[in-house]
């Protein structure tokens, strides 16, 4: 085995590509010599993302409708040649709420997109893989999926259920060669959160005293661990569902790090 992480030969998909994780992560495989595909509801940022980050194509579509799966799966492995490797990135964050002030639209998309759209999305590319008898997706959790956060029934339901996915997925493929793991991500540095930022829906001063490692994760940390579980420096790991948070969900105690930290020193 080589020693350093060489994806040479490798076709990737990575949805939610035109952004955040999901761009941090295909720049980081095209680097690691991958042939990479973009796949992103937005069709202009994801042409955009393509040509910033040379990747090899581009597709747009909505990974929550079974026929954009579909197409968008068959596009990249058409263009690509084949497909070896998935990142399943698209997401969308929830409205904070309580469920009883929720609107049925709202929470049934939150959870179509993740969950559903991870699920379109690897069966169309797992098809390929158990044919081909090789491949390795990873799929992305979160925190909220695997703590439970007031307001946010949705996208904690749908990422919890992509946990549980990932294990079942692991459980079918594994006999034919198919790798299927997670990341579960604590609070990183995109678009997507610092929307909610800017809109003083998180304190980000709370969060970093949340945190053991006291800040919030650049999206290249989130890259790096996605390629390790995507590798073959992986090859005997798969239905795993890895918090990469910074210590977040080993802390346990009332009371944030800083005060702790302060008070026992
Ligand atoms: N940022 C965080 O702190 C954090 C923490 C835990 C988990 N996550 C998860 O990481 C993933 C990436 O999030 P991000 O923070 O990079 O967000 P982001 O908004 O920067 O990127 C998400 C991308 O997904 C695309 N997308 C949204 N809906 C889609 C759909 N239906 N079909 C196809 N593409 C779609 C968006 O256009 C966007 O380009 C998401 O699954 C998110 O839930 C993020």
């Amino acid at each position: 085995m080589s020693l350093q992480i060489d994806f040479s030969g490798r076709r990737a998909l990575v949805t939610g590509g035109a952004s955040g994780i999901g761009a941090a992560t295909a720049k980081l495989l095209l680097e690691l010599n991958a042939t990479v595909a973009l796949a992103d509801l937005d069709g202009v940022r994801v042409l955009e993302a393509r040509d910033d980050m040379r990747a090899h194509m581009a597709v747009q579509g909505d990974v929550a409708v079974e026929s954009d799966a579909k197409r968008m799966v068959s596009e990249a492995a058409d263009a690509l040649g084949g497909l070896d490797l998935i990142f399943n990135a698209a997401g969308i964050g929830d409205d904070l709420v309580p469920l009883h002030e929720q609107s049925t639209e709202r929470w049934r998309r939150v959870f179509d997109v993740s969950l559903w759209g991870t699920l379109l999305i690897s069966r169309a590319a797992g098809r390929l893989m158990v044919e081909q008898r090789s491949g390795s997706i990873v799929n992305v959790s979160s925190i909220v999926g695997l703590h439970a956060f007031p307001g946010r029934s949705a996208y904690g339901v749908a990422k919890a259920g992509i946990g549980h996915l990932t294990k079942t997925l692991a459980c079918e493929w594994g006999e034919y060669g198919v790798r299927v793991n997670a990341i579960a991500p604590g609070y990183t540095k995109t678009p997507m959160v610092k929307d909610l930022l800017d809109r003083k829906v998180f304190d980000p001063g709370l969060i970093e005293r949340r945190t053991p490692l006291a800040r919030m994760a650049e999206t290249e940390e989130m890259a790096k661990a996605a390629v390790f579980l995507l590798s073959d420096w992986a090859s005997y790991v798969t239905g795993v569902v890895l918090p990469v948070d910074g210590g977040w969900g080993a802390y346990g105690a009332a009371g944030d790090v800083v005060k702790i930290r302060h008070t026992e020193g």
